[in-house]
C-alpha cells in the first residue's frame, strides 16, 4: 500500500511506483537532450575504447531525473550499479567497504554527494583519481596506513546544490551535467508513457493539462497523475480529460500556472509580510516555516526560472509578475529593486 496522498506528498519518491515508471534506457528518457547527447557519446566512447566510464556529476532539482540517468548509464553500459548517498557514508572505513567490493567499471552512485563528511570526501580524491584508498588501521602506537588498490571504477554524484561541492571534488568529475525543469510538452509526453504503463485512459488534453501543472518536474507529473486517476476513478468513470484532470488538480488547489501551497505562501509572504522584499533567506525560512535549505534547493529555482522571484545581494525581491498574480498594482519600487 502506499501513503494517503497529500500535496505535500508530491515531491517526494515512491519507491515502489516510481520504479515502475522509470525509463531505463536513453530512448524513454524523454528531453534534456544536450545532456542526453553528451552522456550517450560519453557512453559510446568508453565502450568502443573498452574503457571504464569516467566519473560524472548530475546536478539540478530534485525529481528532474538524475538518478534515472545514473541507471540508464549503468544499462548502457553494462555494468553493475551500487547505490548510496552522501549522508549514509558516515565513516572513510563505509567508503572503502563499498569500493573495495566494485568490479571493474562498475559504478558507484552517490546521491546528495554535497551531503558527505569532508574527512570521508578526502578520501574519494585518491580512489576517484588514481583507483587506490589509503586507511588508517589501528590506533595510537601501532596506528599504520594501508593502501588498498580499486578496480577502476565509475563515480556518478548526483546534487541539488553543485554551488556547495568543494573544488577538488567537483574538478575530478570527467563530465558534469546540469538538468533544467522540464517544458509543459515534455512533461505531457512523460504523462502519456506512464499512463500506458499504468494502464490509464487519458485524453491528450488531460495529458497537457496535467504536464502545465506539473512545476517542470517529472516527478510531480506522475504523481498528479496518480492523483488525477485516483480522482477519475471516484468521479468520473475511470477517464482523464482537461475537465477530469482541471478538477482533480484543483482539489489539490494547484493552480492554472502549476504553483502549490508552498510556492504561494512564499510568494505572499514576500509580497505582504517583507513589501515585496528584499528579503533575506533565513527570515524567508522562518515565515513560511520552511527550513532554508529546502526553499532554495526545492521552491527557488522555479519561482526563479518562471520570473516570480528575483535574487537581488540584498535578498530576495518579487517581481511584478508576483503583483500581477496576486492581482496587485505593479510595485512602485520596482525600478530601484530589479
Ligand atoms: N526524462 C524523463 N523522462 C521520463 N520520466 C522521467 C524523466 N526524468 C524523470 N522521470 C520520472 O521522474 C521520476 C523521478 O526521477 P528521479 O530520477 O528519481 O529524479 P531525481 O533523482 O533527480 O530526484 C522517475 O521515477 C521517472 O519516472
Ligand atoms: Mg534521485
Amino acid at each position: 500500500m502506499t501513503e494517503p496522498f497529500t500535496p505535500e506528498t508530491l515531491n517526494q519518491a515512491d519507491t515502489d511506483f516510481e520504479i515502475s515508471l522509470r525509463p531505463i534506457r536513453f530512448d524513454d528518457y524523454i528531453g534534456q537532450e544536450k545532456v542526453k547527447e553528451r552522456l550517450s557519446l560519453f557512453v559510446e566512447a568508453a565502450k568502443g575504447r573498452q574503457d571504464v566510464l569516467d566519473h560524472v556529476l548530475l546536478s539540478g532539482p530534485p525529481g528532474l531525473g538524475k538518478t534515472t540517468l545514473a541507471h540508464i548509464l549503468a544499462q548502457a553500459m553494462g555494468v553493475t550499479i551500487k547505490v548510496t548517498s552522501g549522508p549514509v557514508i558516515d565513516k572513510p572505513g563505509d567508503l572503502a567497504g563499498l569500493l573495495t567490493n566494485m568490479e571493474r567499471g562498475d559504478i558507484l552512485f552517490i546521491d546528495e554527494i554535497h551531503r558527505m563528511q569532508r574527512s570521508v570526501e578526502e578520501y574519494l580524491y585518491s580512489a576517484m583519481e588514481d583507483f587506490v584508498i589509503d586507511i588508517m588501521i589501528d590506533q595510537g602506537p601501532n596506528a599504520r596506513s594501508v593502501r588498498l588498490n580499486l578496480q577502476p571504477f565509475t563515480l556518478i554524484g548526483a546534487t541539488t546544490r553543485s554551488g556547495l561541492l568543494t573544488a577538488p571534488l567537483r574538478s575530478r568529475f570527467g563530465l558534469s551535467n546540469r538538468l533544467d525543469y522540464y517544458t509543459g510538452e515534455e512533461l505531457q509526453t512523460i504523462i502519456q508513457r506512464s499512463a500506458r504503463i499504468l494502464n490509464v485512459d487519458i485524453s491528450e488534453a488531460g495529458a497537457a493539462e496535467i504536464g502545465t501543472r506539473a512545476r517542470g518536474t517529472p516527478r510531480i507529473a506522475n504523481n498528479l497523475l496518480r492523483w488525477v486517476r485516483d480522482y477519475a476513478q471516484v468521479r468520473a468513470d475511470n477517464k482523464i480529460d482537461e475537465d477530469v484532470a482541471d478538477r482533480a488538480l484543483s482539489m489539490l488547489e494547484i493552480d492554472q500556472d502549476g504553483l502549490d501551497e508552498m510556492d504561494k505562501r512564499i510568494l505572499s509572504t514576500i509580497l505582504d509580510k517583507f513589501s515585496g522584499g528584499p528579503v533575506g533567506l533565513n527570515s524567508l525560512a522562518v515565515s513560511v516555516g520552511e527550513e532554508a535549505s529546502t526553499i532554495e534547493e526545492v521552491y527557488e529555482p522555479y519561482l526563479i526560472q518562471e520570473g516570480y522571484v528575483k535574487r537581488t545581494p540584498q535578498g530576495r525581491v518579487v517581481t511584478d509578475r508576483t503583483y500581477q498574480k496576486f492581482g496587485r498594482p505593479p510595485n512602485p519600487r520596482s525600478g530601484e529593486l530589479l
